[in-house]
C-alpha cells in the first residue's frame, strides 16, 4: 500500500486543521467552520419544541429570543453553507477531528481494559477499593465491544497507524535534538551557565532519549515512512501521493497546504535525523 500518500494526507489533514488562524477578523478557515456549527446548532434547536421547551425549562420569553437569534443567524448561514469551497474544507477539518478522537478513544479503551486485568494497576488506581474495582472491572465487556467496533474500521485503524508513525517521525526529531545538545558541550554550557548539576543532570535525560530514540530507530517499517515522508516534502511528490485519498480538493489548495507544511519547517526537522 502507499504508505506514504497515506502519511503525506494525514500530515495534510492536519495542517488544514491547524491551519494559523489569520485572526485579524475571525475569518480563519476554523473560525468560519466553529461558527457556521454554532449556527447549525441554534437554528435546529429554535426548529425543535421538545429541545427548546427542555432547554429553556419552558420559559416562553427565553425561547422566543433563541428563536429571533436563529432568525437573524438563518441568512448569514446560508451565505456560509452556499460556499462550497468552505464546506468542503470544513468537512475536511471535521472528518481529521473525529478521527483523531477515535484514535485517542481507542488508546484509553486499550487502557482501560488492560488496567481491568492488571491487579498490580487495579490496586494502585483505586488504592485497594474492591467496591470501586469491581464496578470498574463489571465496565470491561462494554469497552471490549467498543474497541472491537472501532478497530473493525479499517480506514480509522489505518488512518491511526499512519497518525501514529507522524507523531514518531516528529518525536524522534526532537529526541534527537537533545542527544546532540548534551554532546555539545559549548551548547551546555551556554544553556545551564556552567552548573555542573544541572549539566549532569541534562545528559541523564539525554541518555533515556537516545534509548527511546534507538528503539524507534531500530524500526525500520518506521524509519522508511520518516523517510518518504520527508522526502515527499522536499521533492514536492507530497501533492502528488494525496491525490488518491483526497478528490475534493483542487490542485492549487494541495499545493498550499504542502506549502504549509514545507512553512511549519516539519522538512528541516525530519530532515536533520536522515543526515547525522
Ligand atoms: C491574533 O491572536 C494572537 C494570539 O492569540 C493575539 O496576540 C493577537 O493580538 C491577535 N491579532 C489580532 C489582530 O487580533
Ligand atoms: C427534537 O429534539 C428531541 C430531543 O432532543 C429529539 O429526540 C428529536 O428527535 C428532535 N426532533 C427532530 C424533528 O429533530
Ligand atoms: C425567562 O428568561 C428570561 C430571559 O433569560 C429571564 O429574564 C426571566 O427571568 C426568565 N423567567 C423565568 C420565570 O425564569
Ligand atoms: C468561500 O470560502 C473560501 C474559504 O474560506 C474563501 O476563500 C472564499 O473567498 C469564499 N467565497 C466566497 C464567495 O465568499
Ligand atoms: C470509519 O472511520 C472513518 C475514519 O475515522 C470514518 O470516516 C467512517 O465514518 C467510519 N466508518 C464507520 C462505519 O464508522
Ligand atoms: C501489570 O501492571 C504492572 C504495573 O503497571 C506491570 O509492571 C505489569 O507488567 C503488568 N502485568 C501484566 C501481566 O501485564
Ligand atoms: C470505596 O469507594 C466507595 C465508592 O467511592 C466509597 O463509598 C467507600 O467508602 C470506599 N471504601 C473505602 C474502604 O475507602
Ligand atoms: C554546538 O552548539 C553551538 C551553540 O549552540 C553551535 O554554535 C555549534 O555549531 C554546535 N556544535 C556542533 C558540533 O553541533
Ligand atoms: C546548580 O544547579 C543546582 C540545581 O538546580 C542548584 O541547586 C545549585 O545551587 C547550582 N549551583 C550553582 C553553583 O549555581
Ligand atoms: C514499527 O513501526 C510501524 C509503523 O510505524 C508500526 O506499525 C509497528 O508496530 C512498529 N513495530 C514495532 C515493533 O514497534
Amino acid at each position: 500500500m502507499q504508505l506514504k500518500g497515506l502519511v503525506t494526507s494525514v500530515l495534510l489533514a492536519s495542517v488544514v486543521s491547524a491551519r494559523k488562524d489569520d485572526n485579524s477578523t475571525g475569518t480563519s478557515i476554523k473560525s468560519q467552520c466553529k461558527s457556521v456549527a454554532k449556527m447549525q446548532n441554534l437554528v435546529e434547536l429554535a426548529a425543535n419544541q421538545t429541545k427548546l421547551d427542555s432547554k429553556t425549562d419552558g420559559n416562553t420569553t427565553l425561547e422566543d429570543e433563541i428563536k429571533s437569534k436563529a432568525a437573524e443567524a438563518t441568512t448569514q448561514l446560508s451565505t456560509l453553507t452556499s460556499n462550497t469551497t468552505l464546506m468542503d474544507q470544513c468537512a475536511v477539518i471535521q472528518a481529521h477531528a473525529d478521527s483523531v478522537e477515535s484514535c485517542s478513544d481507542m488508546q484509553k479503551l486499550e487502557k482501560q481494559i488492560a488496567t481491568a486485568s492488571n491487579d498490580t494497576k487495579l490496586q494502585d488506581k483505586f488504592e485497594g477499593n474492591t467496591t470501586e474495582i469491581d464496578a470498574f472491572q463489571a465496565k470491561t465487556a462494554e469497552w471490549q465491544s467498543k474497541l472491537a467496533a472501532l478497530q473493525g474500521n479499517s480506514s480509522l485503524t489505518t488512518f491511526c497507524a499512519a497518525q501514529q508513525s507522524v507523531d514518531d517521525c516528529k518525536s524522534m526529531s526532537q529526541l534527537q535534538k537533545v542527544v546532540d545538545m548534551a554532546g555539545n558541550d559549548t551548547a551546555l554550557q551556554a544553556k545551564f551557565d556552567g552548573n555542573a548539576t544541572k549539566i549532569d543532570k541534562f545528559k541523564t535525560k539525554a541518555a533515556e532519549a537516545q534509548t527511546k530514540l534507538d528503539a524507534l530507530m531500530g524500526n525500520s517499517t518506521l524509519m522508511d515512512t520518516c523517510s518518504s515522508l520527508s522526502q515527499a516534502e522536499t521533492d514536492g511528490t507530497a501533492k502528488d501521493t494525496s491525490d488518491d485519498s483526497s478528490g475534493t480538493s483542487s490542485a492549487a489548495a494541495r499545493l498550499e497546504m504542502v506549502r504549509q507544511v514545507v512553512g511549519a519547517g516539519l522538512v528541516v526537522f525530519l530532515g536533520g535525523i536522515f543526515m547525522l
